[in-house]
Parts: C-alpha cells; sequence; structure tokens
C-alpha cells in the first residue's frame, strides 16, 4: 500500500479537494484506495457526503487503539473506501498533548490494511507541527505538498519543503527512511501569464519533485465538494475530472514495481494534461 500525505501548513491551499478527486481517479484507474480524513474540520468526509460530527465512525477511538480501522470503514462516491474524520480528533490531539507518544498511532492503526487497499491518502490539516500530521508524516511514504499557483508559490512551496524536512527530522525520518516529497501546483489558471510563469519557475527549482500535471482552478470542484461527491461523479468530462486522471496516471506510472511506461512532458500533453513547456518561459 502506498501511502501519501496531502499536506502545507497553509490553509485553503486545495489538500482536501485533491485528496479527494485523487482518491476517485486513482479507483477509477482500478486501484483499490482509502481515504483517511485526518483533519478535526473533517471536509474530506463532508465533500464526500458523510457527517463528520457523526458519533458511529469516531478516528480517535481507532488512533487511540481501541478499535480496529477495518470497523470503521466507510463508502465514499466513486468506489473507494473512506475513514472518517471530524471534530473527535480534537480529542486525540488533546489525549496526546497529555503526554501519551501518539505520533505512530496512525502507522499503527494502519498496518493490518496494508494488503487490503494499493492506495491510502491522508488529509492533513493545514500545519505541520501537529499531532495528526506528525501521525501521517510518520505513515507515508510521499509528502505530497499541494501549493497553490497563486503570488509567492514558489517562495511557499520552498517554505513548507523547509518545514515538512524539519518535521521529518523531529520524526527520525530525514535520511534513508525519509519519505519523498513531492510538489502538486493547484488551482492554476492557464490563461493567466502570471500563472504560466510560476508554474514554469516552479518546475526549474523542483525539477522530477513537481508533478507534471497541474490542477486546474475549476468551478466544478467547488460543487462537486457542496453535492458531497467528487467531480468526476458529478461531471466525468470536465477538465477538473481530467487533471485528475493525468495526475493518477502519472502516479501510477511512477509508483515503485509499475508496470506502466513513463510518459514524456510532450506526450503527456499530447493526452490533455495541463504541462508547462520549460524550456519556454
Ligand atoms: N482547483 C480548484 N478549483 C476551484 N476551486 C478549488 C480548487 N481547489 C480547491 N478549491 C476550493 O478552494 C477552497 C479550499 O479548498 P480545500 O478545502 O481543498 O483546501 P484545504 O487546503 O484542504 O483547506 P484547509 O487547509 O482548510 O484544510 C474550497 O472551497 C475548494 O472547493
Ligand atoms: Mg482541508
Amino acid at each position: 500500500m502506498h501511502i501519501l500525505a496531502l499536506a502545507n501548513q497553509k490553509g485553503g491551499c486545495g489538500k482536501t479537494t485533491a485528496a479527494i478527486n485523487l482518491a476517485a481517479a486513482l479507483a477509477a484507474h482500478g486501484e483499490r484506495v482509502l481515504l483517511v480524513d485526518l483533519d478535526p474540520q473533517g471536509h474530506a468526509t463532508l465533500g464526500l457526503g458523510h457527517d463528520p460530527a457523526a458519533t458511529s465512525a469516531r478516528l480517535d477511538t481507532v488512533l487511540l487503539g481501541h478499535e480496529p480501522a477495518a470497523a470503521l470503514l466507510l463508502e465514499a462516491p466513486g468506489s473507494f473506501t473512506l475513514l472518517a474524520g471530524g471534530p473527535c480528533l480534537a480529542e486525540f490531539e488533546a489525549r496526546a498533548e497529555q503526554g501519551i507518544d501518539a505520533s505512530a498511532a496512525l502507522a499503527r492503526a494502519l498496518a493490518p490494511l496494508a494488503e487490503r487497499y494499493d492506495w491510502c491518502v491522508l488529509d492533513c490539516p493545514p500545519r505541520a507541527d501537529g499531532v495528526l500530521t506528525l501521525n501521517a508524516l510518520r505513515a507515508c511514504d510521499t509528502v505530497l505538498l499541494v501549493v497553490e499557483t497563486g503570488a509567492f508559490a514558489l517562495q511557499g512551496a520552498l517554505r513548507a519543503r523547509e518545514i515538512f524536512r524539519a518535521a521529518l527530522e523531529s520524526l527520525g525520518r530525514s535520511a534513508a527512511n525519509a519519505p519523498r516529497l513531492r510538489v502538486l501546483a493547484t488551482l492554476f489558471d492557464r490563461r493567466t501569464r502570471f500563472a504560466r510563469e510560476v508554474l514554469v519557475a516552479m518546475h526549474a527549482r523542483f525539477g522530477a519533485d513537481l508533478f507534471d500535471t497541474a490542477i486546474r482552478s475549476h468551478v466544478r470542484l467547488r460543487e462537486a465538494a457542496a453535492w458531497g461527491l467528487p467531480v468526476r461523479e458529478l461531471d466525468a468530462s470536465c477538465p477538473a475530472a481530467e487533471d485528475f486522471d493525468h495526475l493518477a496516471a502519472e502516479l501510477l506510472e511512477r509508483a515503485p514495481g509499475a508496470a506502466r511506461a513513463v510518459l514524456t512532458p510532450r506526450r503527456r500533453r499530447r493526452r490533455g494534461a495541463v504541462v508547462p513547456r520549460v524550456d519556454k518561459p
């Protein structure tokens, strides 16, 4: 099971939107996917039509080791599985503050599910240092930094990488056992020259650590969240669904042991992916 932590200390940059829609896109590629909502806001849970305040599926009880994760799995629209989060996670944060060593709780809870899923997508809260994000950083094999392609995007991405590297180091995950840090550009408006230039600068700085696929700004993503659906369930042919499809394909090509050929940016572009031309700023 590949474990991806979608993270950024900055709020509102598209982490939850990416988590939901990437999970759905991987599932549409035939992968077995689990999405874990690690945010007390419970937006991924809400965005998949479930109630984050429900008392029946409390992720805190799983993290505290009182219940196996398998007992709380919910079906998400789009043929994948959800481990719901929400306000109950504040309880876990409070218990952790009282001194229990809690940063390995998620890794422990997920271990029995490793054969059941191909991918686990972790939607993190907007911070790098809280116990919930630290759990994600301990459990994951890839940190996917979600970066809004606006003003200061490059500086923001570099800062986020620094902050998350330090957080990983605090967990002793800085050398051979460090997860890979990759950057996903989102909220991209390709009609503006400015956004295109930002993306080119990010490509120049991050190289292969930046996903070729950028997620465009699209109103359908907001509408889908309001309906409690991944965007492909609302409108499978819209550009937003296409972008997540390309992102999933990119992940599948590059996953360890993947059988698929890695496409060049040019071939990716021909298939409709939003990939900037780095040689022409
Ligand atoms: N590519 C996009 N196009 C249009 N709207 C988007 C896109 N990505 C995210 N949004 C919208 O931006 C807002 C913030 O997105 P989202 O909740 O995914 O961010 P977040 O990083 O998870 O926020 P938080 O830090 O609070 O958890 C939401 O209203 C969402 O619908
Ligand atoms: Mg979120």
